[in-house]
């Protein structure tokens, strides 16, 4: 005989009903009887489209990240740049089974942006590439040729699309620096055989305001240049530029747009930089080390993604 329980949840000694059912039916009011089986007929009707509906379990499995945490970019690249957009996916296909196996092969994988499937308006990235990087790009391809959406690449034993020029603006301009990314697998001929969705992090908060703003801490020794990207460069030229303490180094206000791991090494970008100078990391985290306000999430990338 099946026993139930009709207890509100965590109803420690509360009202509650413990037996057959067919002695709680018969212990009841008819018409409270007859909503009872509806409710039980309700039940077993969901239990039932629950074990029956939906595609059965594709004999895939595809699994997708973004190699990094927050990506963050310059909000503009007309001054200076520090980060181009250029989020990594990652994605690895198995085959289940006993042993579960890596796919390499007879698939195709496939990306794309959910509603983010132009960067026009977004960014002015694309006028400056050239002069940064040394690489014309038509808007919209990144630096290593992909898209927002593309087939991806075989490498070793997964899946990748490097440098994707993820913005965190989505087609109607609506800012969400956590985008997302569909993954399709197919087979070569083009049949889907399992998908998934890949959250891809990228934000523009970066941009040093709090301290580099006209009027703050690190403008004391520089004439405001209108702009934060334009004071930096500035107290930069005044430090180890021609411009103040220093006179040797080269001007960078004057040789604007200015990529910083030109000089300085860059692991995010894997920019070699000049040996002789200290790398970015090590150049922004030792100097502003010195001002007890500057926060890790001043700068990465800032106050709302962090
Ligand atoms: C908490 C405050 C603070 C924040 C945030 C901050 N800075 Fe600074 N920074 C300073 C101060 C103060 C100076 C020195 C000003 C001076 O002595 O004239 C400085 C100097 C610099 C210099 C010149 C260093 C040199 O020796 O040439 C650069 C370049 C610089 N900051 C870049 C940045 C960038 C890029 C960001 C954002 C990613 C940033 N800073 C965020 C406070 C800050
Ligand atoms: C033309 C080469 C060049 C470029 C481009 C350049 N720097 Fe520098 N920077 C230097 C040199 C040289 C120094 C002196 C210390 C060293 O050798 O690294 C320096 C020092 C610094 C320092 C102070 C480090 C310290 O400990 O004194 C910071 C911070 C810095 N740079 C940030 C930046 C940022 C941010 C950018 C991009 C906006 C940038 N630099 C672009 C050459 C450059
Ligand atoms: C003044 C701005 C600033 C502040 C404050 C700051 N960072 Fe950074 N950080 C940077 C920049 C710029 C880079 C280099 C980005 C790149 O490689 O292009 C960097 C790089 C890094 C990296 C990568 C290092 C590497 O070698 O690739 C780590 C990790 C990091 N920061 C952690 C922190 C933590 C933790 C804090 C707080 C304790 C912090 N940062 C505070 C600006 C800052």
């Amino acid at each position: 005989m099946t026993l139930i329980s009709l207890c509100p949840m965590g109803s420690a000694g509360g009202p509650c009903y413990r037996g057959s059912v067919r002695h709680m039916l018969k212990r009841t009011h008819p018409l409270y009887r007859a909503f009872l089986l509806a409710m039980l007929a309700l039940v077993v009707g969901a239990l039932a489209a629950c074990a029956t509906s939906g595609d059965p379990p594709s004999d895939y499995v595809v699994v997708g990240w973004n190699d990094l945490g927050m990506h963050c970019i310059n909000p503009s690249f007309s001054q200076m740049a520090i980060l181009p957009p250029a989020n990594t996916l990652w994605v690895q296909v198995l085959h289940r089974g006993d042993p579960p196996q890596i796919v390499t092969s007879g698939v195709v994988v496939e990306y794309s942006l959910v509603n983010n499937t132009t960067v026009a308006g977004k960014t002015d990235f694309w006028d400056y590439v050239g002069q940064l990087f040394g690489v014309e790009l038509e808007p919209g391809v990144g630096l290593t040729g992909n898209g927002l959406s593309g087939k991806m690449k075989l490498v070793g034993d997964h899946f990748e699309a490097t440098a994707i020029p993820a913005l965190p603006y989505d087609d109607d301009m609506t800012w969400n620096p956590y985008q997302t990314a569909i993954v399709n697998l197919k087979t070569d001929k083009g049949v889907l055989l399992a998908t998934t969705q890949v959250t891809i992090p990228v934000s523009d908060e970066l941009n040093c305001a709090k301290c580099h703003a006209a009027g703050m801490d690190g403008t004391v020794n520089i004439a405001d240049t209108g702009s934060v990207e334009g004071n930096i460069l500035a107290v930069h030229d005044y430090y180890h530029g021609p411009a103040g303490v220093s006179d040797q180094g080269i001007s960078l206000l004057d040789n604007r747009p200015v990529l910083c791991s030109q000089c300085h090494q860059d692991n995010a970008l894997g920019k070699a930089g000049n040996p002789a100078d200290k790398s970015l990391s090590q150049a922004m985290h030792g100097w502003h080390a010195s001002f007890p306000d500057a926060q890790c999430y001043d700068c990465h990338p800032g106050a709302q993604t962090q």
